[in-house]
């Protein structure tokens, strides 16, 4: 599993008065397969994933990836970090759900027969093979979830960031997805508010007001969250 270190992170958006601070000396290192990220709206958890990957560069403090740092390393961090938004299609990029999972695949260096071998693989592998000529934007939701989810999953990342994969989702769609992630081999970093999602999580961590205020199994987490929420 990918070595995650967060040292003394701090994050503020904004200038002036409108200087927002977002994440306080966050401290983690995580090593743990299914990480779970839960807290209120505004805590700080999309900020505090898109730290993994070099989307958001810290103001103060370092996160690294296997020793790698996100900030200066951000191009090889991102080769190992694959990140799923909540809408996918913030993320589908091209017309076809096939050109779309070849799409990743490009910049890396394989042969056309190899794009279209693994390209090929992801579509049955995520149900999606009488679709690979299809228009992507004509997918269902939980379709497109599944296609978001592919393309970046081809690429085969060591680390695999969710950030409220199934918000747009309904049940069966969401039941999908969830099982479709309980049995990927990568580590997942997951932030929901389906905390039925984090069934089985080895580490789960609570934001409040950009602080990690609990970091414990999943039960005891959930178990926090709520009680935070109704306070
Ligand atoms: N790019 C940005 N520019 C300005 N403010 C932002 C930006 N991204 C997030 N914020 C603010 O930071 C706070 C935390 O946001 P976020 O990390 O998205 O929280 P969460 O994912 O827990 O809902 C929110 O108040 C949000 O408005
Ligand atoms: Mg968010």
């Amino acid at each position: 599993m990918p070595d995650i270190h967060v040292s003394a992170v701090s994050h503020s958006f904004g200038d002036g008065a409108a200087r927002r601070t977002v994440l306080r000396e966050v401290d983690l290192h995580l090593t743990e397969p299914r990480i779970g990220v839960v807290g209120a709206n505004g805590s700080g958890k999309s900020t505090f994933v898109r730290l993994l990957n070099g989307l958001v560069r810290p103001d103060s403090g370092t996160v690294t990836v296997d020793g790698l740092d996100t900030v200066r390393d951000g191009r090889e961090v991102r080769r190992r970090v694959g990140f799923c938004f909540t809408d996918p299609d913030a993320q589908i990029v091209m017309p076809t759900v096939g050109e779309d999972i070849a799409f990743g695949l490009r910049r890396r260096g394989l042969s056309r027969a190899e794009i279209a071998e693994r390209t090929e693989g992801a579509l049955t592998a995520y149900g999606l093979a009488d679709h690979a000529d299809h228009p992507a934007h004509l997918l269902s939701g939980g379709q497109k979830q599944l296609l978001a989810l592919a393309s970046v999953l081809v690429t085969e990342p060591d680390l695999l960031v969710l950030d409220e994969p199934t918000t747009l989702l309904d049940l069966r769609n969401a039941d999908m997805v969830r099982r479709l992630v309980d049995r990927l081999p990568q580590q997942v970093v997951l932030v929901t508010h389906h905390l039925d999602l984090l069934r089985g999580f080895d580490r789960v961590l609570v934001f409040d007001h950009g602080r990690v205020v609990h970091d414990g199994g999943a039960d005891d987490a959930v178990g926090a969250y709520r009680e935070l929420a109704t306070r």
